[in-house]
Order: C-alpha cells, then structure tokens, then sequence
C-alpha cells in the first residue's frame, strides 16, 4: 500500500497516494484532485510540478547528479561513442558490439537527404540563423515521409533512427551553405561525429583527415548534451507529441524551444557575453555587478539552473575540455581567461551562493565549439544535435505508454466576469 497524503480542504479532506520513484523522489498524485475536490494545483513554471513518469533519465540538483538510464554521465561520456548513448537513452541499454554495429549502420543509411531537399537551402538569406534552417528542414521531412503509424514499433524506430541521420547532415549543409561552399557527402567509413567534421570541414580539394582531438571533444559534447530529462524542450516535445502530431513538426518544436536564450540558445550569448567583457576591458567584476543590480535585467548566461543547486556536472567535464583542447589545438582564446575569472568571482560573491548560481552545461561548451572552428550562431544547433536523441527517447516513451494522453493544463482565470456584447456605436 503506498504512502498517503491528506489535503485538508474547509469542507472535506482529499486523500492522495504518495508516488515514490526509484531514486525515492516523491510525488503527491493528483490525479483525481479536481473531480474530488473541485481545485486544481497552480504551479508557474511547473517548478514543483512532475508531467510525467520517466525510466530515462535521473537528475540530483542537489548533488550535481546526472546519470542516464543509471549510468553516470561522467563515465558515459569518457568511456562511449555518441551512437552508444543514442541507443541507451532510446531501448534502456548500452548496446552490445552487433547491436552497436547495426544501429550505426542504420543510422549511416539515413544520413543523406533528398536532393530536392538540397534546393530548400538556397530559400533561406545568407544571413538566416541556423535554428531556423533546421527547424525548417526538420519540419520538411513530413512532406517527404508520412506521419509515423504509432500503432507499429518498426515505424517508430525507423522514423527514429531517420531523424538521427538526416539532421547532423541539415546542421552540415547550413554550415556550407552559409559560407558559399560546396556540400559533402557523408563517408560510410567515417562514425557519426567523423562525419559530421567531414561534411562541415572538409576541403573539397583534398582527402580530409579527422583530427582526433576534435572528435573527441564532439563526441563528448554530444554526449554531455543528449538528454537532461524534463527540460523546456524536452517537455515541449512531450507536449506537442501528445497530440500524435508527426514525429517531424514534433522535434521542430522541441528546436523552436531550446533556441531560446534562457535555454540552449544560452551557449551562443555566452560568447556574446564573454566577448562584450573582452571588448570592455575584460572588466569581468563590471558584468557581475550588473548581473546582481536588481534594476538591470542583466543576466551571467551559463550561470543557474532550475534543478542544480550544486555544480552542473556536465560544466565540470566542460571546464576540463576546455582546457584540453585549447591546448591540443594550441589556441589561446582570451574568454576563456575571462570565464575562469568570471566563475572565480560569482562562485566566492554572496548574491550568487545565496541563490545558489553555479555555470551550467552552457557556460564552457561555446569555447570549446569556437576552438573547434564551429561559428557562434552554430552552437545552439550543435546543441540539438546532442539533444536529439533524448527528445526522441523522450517521444517513444510517452507514444509507446497505453496510459499517456494529450496534455492539456487547466489554469486559474482571473479576466472580466461575464457581461453583455454592446454595439461598437454604444462603445
Ligand atoms: C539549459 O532545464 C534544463 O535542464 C536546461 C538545460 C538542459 O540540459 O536542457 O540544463 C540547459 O537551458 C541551461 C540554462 C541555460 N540558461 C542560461 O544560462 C540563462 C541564464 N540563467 C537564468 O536565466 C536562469 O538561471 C535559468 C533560466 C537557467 C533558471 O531560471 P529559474 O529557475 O526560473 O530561476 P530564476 O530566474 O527565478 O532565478 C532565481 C534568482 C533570481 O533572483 P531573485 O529574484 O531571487 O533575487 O536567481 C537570479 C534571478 O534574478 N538569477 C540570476 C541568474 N540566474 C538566476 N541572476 C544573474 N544571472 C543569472 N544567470
């Protein structure tokens, strides 16, 4: 018998199962809250408010824990490929080396896109953000696929691993495309994030080699990125998904929402931020200021999370990268510089320890991308790459759940009560 809860009410008392996952987070179940006792919850923001169940993914905001599917993201991203986790965070674990070999190969088969499709890029001003192309693209496929027959699991995990290959192939051609070159084929003999280098980088002229240094930093950047259970995007394809829209305009949602920079788009105005300190005299002790004067909507982006109240693990791993691979490249990026100072400060200032402001997954991935030679408005699209296969896990769990339906919030009005219609003379 699971644990109750009693919500004492003027007139009567509601009785709520207290729901306890296996980590021993807990949950009052409301389910039948408003039909017993004709209240709903209120919950801006849904900070205390759990949409869902989910096997997928464990956060501790407390403690700076991340694992995915139990697996702690520390040994996943040093020890894996990114495809591994694209299979873990989908079917709930790692694959085996047959698995592995059949999942990447079905990935490669999806990775070119339709040659009509080439033509779309040229719609799009030179100057078009990234994010908005591939959402674009995304959403286009379901003029070239039909809707996915969610009665039929094939079809789902073939609509899946479709997604998987075209959309590091779109995030290659913008790239190309936005600087007047040729497009690149994907290699059958190159892995996922070999490939995404080889279609970005590549010289047409001559044989191009992967720096090894840059696949691994890819590599792990993806994996650091690929799922963070009930975030803004995540939720917002969970949202658009239950309505059995099509898989395409479902992750284009997802896309729509993590642009935003109080989200993925955070990575790239780190950059800016950073480099506006720079160009003002690395004076880093101004910017915090302004980020703590409650006149100035000023905000450290990299800085805070909803859930880590402790260091964000993946900033951890960042931070080291970073160091890495700036030094494997032998470049000397003054932000990063600026950035250590800038944690250094905020993270000894009480206005930050008091809110309990740490830098998150945000803060160090945009100058490891800016060293990899990925331009700053392709840093939010490197984001959904990495993401992609969580929002995907995400949407096969809930298609796949008998128990899940549209979601749709109820709210608390509080407009004009009712009056009459006068005519526009009367007015
Ligand atoms: C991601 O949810 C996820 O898991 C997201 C993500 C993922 O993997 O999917 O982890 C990826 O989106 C990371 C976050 C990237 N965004 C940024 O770096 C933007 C800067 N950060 C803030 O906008 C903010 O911290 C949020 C949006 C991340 C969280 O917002 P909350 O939880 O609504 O917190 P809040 O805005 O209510 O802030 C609480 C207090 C406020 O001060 P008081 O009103 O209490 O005095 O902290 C302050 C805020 O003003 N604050 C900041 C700040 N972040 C919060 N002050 C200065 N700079 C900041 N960055």
């Amino acid at each position: 018998m699971s644990e109750q809860a009693k919500i004492q009410l003027p007139e009567l008392e509601h009785e709520s199962a207290i729901i306890t996952g296996s980590e021993d987070e807990k949950a009052f179940d409301i389910t039948k809250l408003r039909p017993n006792t004709g209240h709903i919850t209120l919950d801006p923001g849904y900070g205390n408010t759990g949409a869902c169940i989910s096997d997928i993914t464990f956060i501790d905001g407390e403690k700076g824990i991340l694992r995915y599917r139990g697996y702690p993201i520390e040994q996943l991203a040093e020890q894996c490929k990114f495809t591994e986790i694209c299979y873990l965070l989908l079917y709930g674990d790692l694959p085996t080396e047959e698995q592995q070999q059949q999942f990447s190969s079905r990935i490669k088969q999806e990775q070119n896109i339709h040659e009509d499709m080439k033509r779309f890029f040229d719609g799009f001003p030179i100057t078009a953000h990234p994010m908005a192309i591939l959402s674009a693209m995304i959403t286009s496929l379901s003029a070239y696929h039909e809707s996915t027959d969610i009665s039929d699991i094939e079809k789902i995990d073939a609509d899946i691993i479709r997604l998987l290959g075209r959309v590091k192939s779109f995030a290659a051609f913008s790239y190309r495309k936005s600087h007047g070159l040729p497009y690149i084929y994907p290699q059958q003999d190159l892995s996922y994030v070999e490939n995404f280098l080889h279609m970005t980088f590549s010289d047409t002229q001559e044989n191009y080699k992967t720096d090894p240094v840059l696949a691994e930093a890819l590599n792990l950047l993806l994996i650091l990125h690929a799922d963070h259970e009930q975030n803004c995007s995540t939720s917002t394809v969970r949202m658009v998904g239950s309505s059995h829209a099509n898989l395409y305009t479902t992750i284009s949602a997802g896309i729509g929402a993590l642009w935003g920079p109080l989200h993925g788009g955070a990575n790239q105005r780190v950059i800016e931020m950073l480099e506006e300190i720079r160009d003002d005299g690395s004076d880093y002790k101004k910017y915090v200021n302004m980020a703590k004067d409650k006149n100035s909507d000023y905000k450290l982006f990299g800085f805070g999370h909803r859930v880590y109240k402790n260091y964000d693990p993946r900033a951890k791993v960042l931070s080291q990268v970073a160091d890495r691979v700036l030094k494997a490249l032998n470049v000397d990026d003054p932000l990063m510089e600026i950035a250590k100072n800038l944690e250094e400060v905020a993270l000894n200032d009480e206005y930050f320890i008091a809110r309990k402001l740490y830098p998150n997954v945000d803060f160090y991935s945009g100058i490891i991308y800016k060293a990899m030679g990925i331009p700053t408005n392709m840093f939010t699209v490197m984001f959904a790459l990495g993401r992609l296969p969580g929002w995907l896990a995400h949407w096969r769990e809930m298609i796949l759940d008998p128990k899940s339906r549209i979601n749709r919030p109820r709210q608390v009005y509080t407009g004009p009560t009712f009056r009459d219609v006068t005519q526009i003379k009367d007015r």
